[in-house]
């Protein structure tokens, strides 16, 4: 889990916003081997489509071959209804760039058979070869997509009920008329996000605070079903100030350390090739040298895409791209999170009296002072 802190909302959704041009770019897609990107709606990435847009009109990224799918829709509502996520959509994204309509994937609130458009929006992922990467926001409860609090974390794309908690939070986008909000929607599962080859999550301001603490500090748990994001591989978190509220001080100090131990080795967060590039590109015929003999590992399981530690092949997420837009102002860098080495040994007042017996560091073993005090303890 890689938790991303910034200042506030605008630096948290420039951090998403470029991370999601760099993948693309990295990616490089073509009509074939398009990147497929799954999408939120919400107030939390709102941020992140208007620099999207505005990236796209400078000319520094196309949607030209992206593939969408989006999180969830209301049942009920027209199509063209104010708040339908097809009109949030096409009014905050699509509509501003070169995405192609057929590329574009969102439920089917009113559609006659509403189990069959679920079953239906599975396979179409399925078939666009499995999302690249989702965004998501959170709700106020910790749900994702429409995964309400109590959703199995085996669910996929199905009708849900929504918590009252949620038709309250979105009654601010229907006149605060709670009669006005559907109560029903379709959404995407649990597990149909965890499916995705990597899931970048943005939470802002104090209202999420106590999701993200359950979701980051607890355990997996369907009542916070973004907690389940423990169990994927590549996840990302990117907040603000605000919402790490409620975390305590050492896990947000331990994110940041984290964040500026791995900018300084290169890179924001190493994905496998196969993540990066997607599942279809061909990767190259490998020769080892295994006992003696030439041995060919092709793309599979045998052919490991990282083979040791490589931040640096991560170019796509180079620090240089978001940190340096955005760097962390001086208040988000404490000189108390430099990582210092620590020994238990450091800790003993008169280590001389233990040198014989205490496993020694690794300094200490390269230069023969280890093999020595051991051999005469
Ligand atoms: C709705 C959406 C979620 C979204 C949530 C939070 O419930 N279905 O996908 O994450 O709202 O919305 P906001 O970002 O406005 O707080």
């Amino acid at each position: 889990m890689r938790l991303i802190i910034r200042d506030d909302t605008e630096a948290a959704s420039f951090y998403v916003a470029n991370y999601i041009i760099e993948r693309i770019k990295h990616f490089n897609p073509t009509p074939t081997h398009p990147f497929v990107l799954g999408l939120p709606t919400g107030s939390s990435p709102l941020g992140v489509y208007r620099i999207l847009v505005e990236k796209y009109k400078a000319g520094e990224i196309s949607f030209e071959n992206v593939v969408t799918f989006n999180m969830d829709e209301y049942i009920g509502i027209p199509r063209d209804h104010p708040q339908s996520y097809h009109t949030f959509m096409w009014q905050h994204f699509f509509s501003h760039v070169n995405i192609h309509p057929r590329n574009v994937h969102i439920l089917n609130g009113n559609a006659p058979n509403l189990e069959a458009e679920c079953v239906e929006y599975e396979a179409k992922i399925k078939s666009s070869g499995g999302v690249d990467l989702f965004l998501a926001g959170i709700g106020e409860d910790g749900h994702i997509a429409f995964n309400e609090p109590g959703s199995s974390l085996a669910s996929r794309t199905r009708v849900k009920t929504l918590a009252y908690d949620t038709v309250l939070a979105n009654s601010r986008f229907f006149n605060n008329d709670l009669d006005q909000v559907p109560k029903m929607a379709l959404t995407v599962g649990v597990q149909t996000v965890l499916e995705a080859r990597e899931v970048v999550v943005i939470v802002l301001g104090a209202r999420k605070s106590l999701a993200l603490q359950k979701c980051i500090e607890q355990g997996v748990n369907h009542m916070w079903t973004l907690s389940s994001l423990q169990l994927h591989p590549h996840p990302m978190i990117v907040c603000d100030e605000d919402a790490t509220l409620e975390l305590q001080v050492k896990t947000v100090k331990y994110f940041k350390s984290i964040e500026l131990v791995a900018r300084a080795q290169g890179f924001e967060q190493i994905l496998p090739s196969k993540v990066r590039t997607g599942p279809s590109k061909p990767v190259p015929v490998q020769t080892i040298l295994v006992n003696g003999d030439h041995e060919r590992y092709v793309n599979g399981i045998e052919s490991p895409t990282i083979l040791a530690p490589q931040p640096t092949t991560s170019r796509l997420l180079s620090a240089a791209t978001p940190a340096a837009e955005y760097p962390i102002r001086s208040r988000s860098v404490s000189p108390d999170i430099e990582l210092v080495p620590d020994r238990m040994a450091s800790r003993i007042t008169d280590s001389a009296v233990f040198r014989g017996r205490l496993t020694p560091g690794p300094e200490a073993q390269t230069n023969g002072f280890a093999r020595v005090n051991i051999v005469g303890a």
